[in-house]
């Protein structure tokens, strides 16, 4: 190879043969995911409520690997939508391999304990707690007897610094964290791992919608600004790409990690420093 040349080879299939499910898959992080993990190789069937996003995801994806993914409507609170999503898998391809259960809501806008409403709390709760507890038992239903096969939850970096996010939303990704760990000690006897991403903020159509903000630069920055990490903006591809190191065997012996993507976010607490800087400008 000539000095200067690009030493990249086109993606290592690092999960081929494998069989995965993508819960909320038609949108932001899992829609990224569904894509990476399709390039690595693995069959992907996408769960999601938005049918016509799934569908047009599966279209885009099919133009560069024509057989390896298609959608199923399912609503994670529904345990017989995700029974029907797990089997569908099974049906088409034999096995499951990867539950990614990624659905998610935030909830109502408000920050105040004073607010709470029950009905916002139970949807919250319905969609991040009970649709995760749905999908582990789907997945464990298939995967026991198989004796094999890796759980991803996506949780957040709430799960690990408070004040971020609202109530129910921070409450429910605690949650899904505890379910992960319980699972993995439950579930290695059978040589399942099971592990939770956490994300910092990443631009989505969640995040947009939470903030209140519509165009990505503005999103972005606020994303750039707020960071520990100076000079990136982590991206649902970001986000992706550890989804595709927690599903291989990469991470063989990886289980019950909550892996917090915040740039060091959730070690900092700079109100101190701003302070001081607030102070001393004064
Ligand atoms: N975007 C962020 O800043 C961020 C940060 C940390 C964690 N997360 C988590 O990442 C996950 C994905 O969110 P995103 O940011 O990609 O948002 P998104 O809105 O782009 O995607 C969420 C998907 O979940 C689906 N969904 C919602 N309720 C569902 C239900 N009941 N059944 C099936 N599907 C359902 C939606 O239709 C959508 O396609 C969520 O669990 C979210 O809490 C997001």
């Amino acid at each position: 190879m000539m000095e200067g040349s690009s030493s990249l080879s086109p993606t290592p299939h690092r999960l081929a043969g494998k069989v995965a499910v993508i819960t909320g898959g038609a949108s932001g992080i899992g829609a990224a995911t569904a894509r990476l993990f399709v390039k690595h190789g693995a069959k992907v069937v996408i769960a999601d409520v938005q049918d016509a996003l799934g569908l047009s995801l599966c279209d885009s994806i099919r133009s560069f690997a024509s057989d390896s993914v298609s959608f199923v409507h399912c609503d994670v609170t529904s345990d017989s939508d995700v029974g029907a999503a797990v089997d569908a898998a099974v049906a088409k391809h034999g096995r499951l391999d990867i539950m990614f259960s990624n659905a998610g809501t935030p909830g109502s806008p408000s920050f105040s304990i004073l607010d709470l409403n029950r009905a916002d709390l139970e949807n919250v709760f319905n969609v991040n707690v009970f649709g995760a507890f749905n999908c582990a038992k789907h997945a464990a239903r298939v995967m026991v007897p198989a004796r094999k096969g890796t759980i991803i939850f996506t949780s957040s970096v709430v799960s690990v610094t408070a004040g971020l996010c609202q109530h129910p939303y921070t409450a429910s990704k605690h949650a899904v964290v505890g379910l992960a760990k319980n699972l993995c000690v439950e579930l290695g006897e059978f040589g399942i791992r099971v592990n939770c991403l956490s994300p910092y903020a990443v631009y989505t159509p969640m995040y947009a919608k939470n903030i209140g903000l519509s165009d990505r630069e503005t999103g972005e920055r606020l994303i750039l600004e707020s960071g520990n990490l100076k000079g990136v903006v982590l991206e649902t591809e970001d986000v992706a790409a550890a989804a595709v190191w927690l599903a291989s065997e990469e991470s063989k012996y990886v289980s019950g990690l909550n892996l917090v993507l915040d740039g060091g976010y959730g070690t900092t607490n700079p109100g101190f420093v701003e302070a001081v800087k607030k102070i001393a400008s004064l």
